[in-house]
């Protein structure tokens, strides 16, 4: 029996299912279903014989789905609903008591929960990867110089190494985001109900241990409406994919003929169709453009739980694509991002020969008059003017600096003595790069 006398409208049928997207929740669907159908039984819900046959049930129903041979129907709603339909089918009428003391409304947010945790640890073992290789890639050119730009004008020089262990630090602090994600979804919504919990002494924290969340959420409205660990995800994943949108664009930089710092392994690079010389960094470029559609996804769900009245909406069934898509996205980025840096060469000469105009020590030679007494401003409008006539003349800053300063600014003009004078803690500094590098490696690894 049903309580509605029409069959539902094809084009509501068509804008209502999510079973095109959510089929990708089922692993979780089967085991939740499982964790519920052995607690109903042990807290004497329904009987062992019941349990038994739903258990045995659902190792078929997961067969088939993992086979690719599970027979979905055009009225399957949701991925919820084709369990359950499919496994009354296979077992009969025990089937028919797994959703005791459950709702679709707990079973989505549960497996959505999962699926969370699922991707957070992924990206966590993924980022891992990378910044083994962010450290390998470092250890592999720790004393080539190169400059190091602000406004991408040559400001000061610095070691590759340094440079690269800056996105060391930013990945890592990516790890932190997920890790958080981790905490905010460590709590079972199982249980919950509808929105009021339910109408059986159900035991939730075996449930929770079986599906391994360390506790259960306190309060069964707050349950069924909480969307918060996906907008964490999805912001964890959109900060992750513009830290490597600047990584991205400076390997498209770098692969320039006008930079020529890198080249890219032929695996990493594309041809053109029409200008058989090019060697095109496709990947980087992606790396730059997929970022946006990350944030967008964070944007849109921001969009579809703003000002949604307590408890669940039928809104709240659009958080799945914009979770899908921003996971699968950066996951493809991440790898993109190790495999093009794993494989890249760089040029230590474009590099040094970049890093070894003059202008780029104007500070240490201001530093060198600030040292011998000069106030700090003063030393700077010296040297300003130096600069100046340099320039003017098209002369090195040496040229005309170390006549008028004497021996220690040709000291300092030395070119490694501008590197490793940086001896601050965090500096460029081998020394400090080295130190770094320990930090480092003793948080992968
Ligand atoms: N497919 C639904 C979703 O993704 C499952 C929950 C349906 N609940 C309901 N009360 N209609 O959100």
């Amino acid at each position: 029996m049903s309580r509605f006398s029409l069959p539902q409208d094809p084009a509501f049928q068509a804008m209502n299912t999510s079973l095109g997207f959510d089929q990708r929740l089922w692993p979780f669907d089967v085991a939740q279903s499982r964790a519920h159908a052995r607690m109903l039984a042990a807290q004497g819900i329904i009987g062992e014989e019941d349990r038994d046959a739903i258990l045995s049930g659902l190792d078929a129903v997961e067969r088939e789905l993992r086979d690719g041979t599970f027979p979905f129907r055009e009225d399957d709603e949701d991925i919820h609903m084709a369990v359950e339909r499919r496994l009354t089918e296979i077992v009969g009428a025990p089937g028919g008591k797994l959703h005791t003391a459950r709702s679709r409304n707990d079973q989505v947010i549960t497996d959505l929960a999962m699926f969370t945790r699922d991707a957070a640890q992924r990206a966590i073992a993924q980022l891992n990867d990378l910044r083994r290789v962010l450290l390998d890639v470092s250890e592999a050119h720790l004393d080539w110089p190169l400059p190091g730009y602000t406004h991408l004008q040559r400001a000061q020089p610095v070691y590759l190494s340094h440079h690269l262990l800056a996105y060391f630090w930013m990945i890592t602090r990516d790890v932190g985001r997920f890790q958080a994600v981790l905490d905010a979804s460590a709590e079972l919504p199982l249980g919950a109900g509808a929105l009021a919990g339910v109408n059986f002494d159900t035991d939730r924290r075996m449930v929770a241990a079986e599906l391994g969340f360390t506790g259960v959420t306190a309060n069964s409205v707050d349950a069924v409406s909480n969307r918060d660990f996906a907008l964490d995800l999805l912001h964890a994943l959109s900060v992750c994919a513009t830290h490597l949108s600047r990584l991205g664009q400076e390997v498209v930089l770098w692969t320039s003929s006008e930079f020529g710092f890198m080249t890219l392994s032929d695996a990493w690079s594309s041809g053109s169709s029409i200008m058989p010389q090019k060697k095109n960094p496709d990947a980087a470029e992606l790396l730059r453009g997929k970022a946006p559609r990350v944030w967008a996804h964070q944007a849109a769900l921001h969009g579809v739980i703003h000002a949604l009245p307590l408890t669940y909406n039928k809104d709240l069934q659009e958080d799945k694509e914009h979770l899908f898509d921003a996971v699968d996205t950066v996951e493809v980025c991440v790898a993109a991002a190790a495999g093009m840096l794993s494989t890249a060469t760089f040029h230590r000469d474009a590099m040094a020969a970049a890093a070894s105009d003059e202008m780029i020590a104007a500070v240490d030679l201001a530093d060198l008059l600030v040292k011998q007494g000069t106030p700090f401003r003063e030393a700077h409008g010296v040297i300003a003017r130096l600069v100046r006539e340099a320039v003017e003349s098209g002369q090195t800053l040496g040229a005309v600096a170390v006549p008028e300063l004497g021996d220690d600014a040709a000291a300092v003009l030395e070119q490694s003595s501008w590197l490793e004078s940086k001896v601050s803690e965090g500096g460029t500094a081998l020394v400090r790069v080295r130190e770094q590098l320990a930090q480092a490696r003793a948080l992968v690894g």
